[in-house]
């Protein structure tokens, strides 16, 4: 039997379609010629049986509850690696040498401050306005701002590019908060690093500059490589969808901060937190919260995802690093953490999760760090999408890259068959 092969016998004629193998072993069928060959198309809602692209940057093993970038196990990572050196590695595909990491921290630098002019965004928002609403309209204008950088041909465009983005994205969700505090925006510091810097422009006030501790550094820099990529999600898929379309980086992005937004994606991490605080505020009881579950009315939120159908990776580094900042802060006795403990272990004691694979994910205890940091609730989406830059550009330049085709997925009409106009006076 040919292994490179798959048969398909339709209406008695058997077709005979490719296998592709990738580096892990998966295979995949590829059916590019089966419309041509059988007028057939395949139907996946969702597209939860499909794969779009080949990508050489993040691998994830949803049985085996594996995570790497670029080839590097995320727990490795995790132990070893800093967000910025994280972000080189997936956009640029190796980790940097020195030279390399110092050379990229100073284009960081450069690109720190907002051009003046951008500010008057942040006042045409109302003062609660949306964190995500203002980073994703915010990004957007980058495209009238950075003419030069729409058609990026070299690597120094690319590389400008990526320092606008990386750096920037940080000094915009600061200023979104502070501008939603009704509080004075706090410049950039050159001389700090970048996690140190955010929470800088984030707390300092005038005349009192905010030194963050070693510890909640570090849990930042943390949450940020634990989001940095995880391959085809709806707002990766997004940004690589409009890329195909030629639209630019900027464009791009802004639509993966839009479709990360939802709960069920960048915005289960808050969801989260409003469950834990419901419970804790004594509306509900564990047992109630998971009873409801089972009834359907809600979803537990933190647990669940398309590909993990064992432990998600990133939650079991988040957990312990949670607990660690607990202990540095010295607030081991925050409820929240406790009551997250107990859904957990009654949720995975019982047959309804059991039966359907449901193991938290990475949202489950992201949001007990950024408690702890002192971010707010409106912001975690933001900090996701802080995280989450340099995965979405990584894809965006392997899929402009490629030269592939405009995505244009088909399907299966349902709506009326042909009838005729009947004038407004027949209806
Ligand atoms: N609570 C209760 N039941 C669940 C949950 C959950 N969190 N997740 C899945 N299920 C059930 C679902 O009801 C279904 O049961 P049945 O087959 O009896 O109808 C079964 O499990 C399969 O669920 P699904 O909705 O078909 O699975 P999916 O792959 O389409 O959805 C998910 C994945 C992440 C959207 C979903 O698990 C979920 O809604 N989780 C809660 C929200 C969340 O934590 N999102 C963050 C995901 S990880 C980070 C990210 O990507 O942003």
């Amino acid at each position: 039997m040919d292994t490179k092969k798959a048969l398909l016998t339709i209406d008695g004629k058997t077709l005979e379609l490719p296998l592709l193998e990738g580096t892990e072993g998966e295979r995949a069928i590829d059916i590019t010629s089966l419309r041509r060959e059988t007028g057939l198309i395949t139907y996946d809602p969702g597209f939860a049986n499909t794969g779009s692209c080949r990508s050489k940057i993040t691998f994830v093993d949803g049985e085996k509850g594996i995570l790497r970038y670029r080839g590097y196990p995320i727990e490795e990572l995790a132990e070893h690696s800093s967000f910025i050196e994280t972000a080189m590695l997936l956009i640029f595909g190796e980790l940097p040498t020195q030279p390399e990491r110092a050379a990229f921290r100073d284009m960081l630098s450069a690109q720190e401050l907002l051009h003046e002019d951008l500010l008057h965004h942040f006042e045409g928002f109302p003062p609660y306005g949306q964190p995500m609403s203002i980073l994703s309209a915010v990004i957007n204008s980058f495209a009238s701002y950075y003419p030069d950088l729409l058609d990026i041909q070299t690597d120094e465009e690319f590389r400008l590019a990526v320092a606008k983005i990386i750096s920037k994205v940080r000094t915009i969700s600061a200023f979104a908060y502070r501008k939603s505090m009704g509080r004075p925006f706090m410049y950039p510091d050159p001389n700090r690093s970048y996690c140190s810097n955010f929470l800088h422009m984030m707390f300092s006030i005038p005349y009192k500059e905010f030194e963050p501790t070693r510890a909640q550094i570090k849990a930042l820099s943390l949450f940020l490589v634990m989001h940095a990529d995880h391959e085809q999600n709806c707002s990766c898929s997004t940004v690589r969808m409009v890329c195909s379309s030629q639209a630019n980086l900027f464009a791009s992005i802004a639509a993966g901060i839009c479709a990360l937004w939802g709960r069920l994606h960048g915005g289960a991490n808050a969801a989260v937190i409003e469950m834990l605080e419901n419970i804790n505020a004594g509306r509900l009881t564990v047992k109630d919260y998971i009873e409801k579950v089972k009834r359907r009315e809600m979803r537990l939120m933190g647990f669940g995802h398309r590909v993990y159908k064992s432990f998600d990776p990133r939650a079991k580094i988040l957990k312990k690093a949670a607990h660690k900042l607990l202990h540095d802060q010295d607030m081991t006795g925050d409820p929240l953490i406790e009551i997250a403990q107990e859904l957990e272990a009654t949720a995975m004691s019982d047959d309804f999760f059991i039966e359907r694979s449901l193991y938290p994910n990475v949202d489950f205890y992201s949001g007990i760090i950024l408690r702890t940091l002192g971010i707010p609730v409106s912001m975690y989406p933001v900090m996701f999408a802080i995280g989450r830059m340099p995965g979405w550009i990584a894809h965006w330049y392997e899929e402009s890259r490629a030269g592939g085709k405009i995505h244009r997925p088909r399907q299966v009409y349902m709506g009326p068959a042909e009838r005729k106009y009947r004038s407004i006076e027949e209806r």
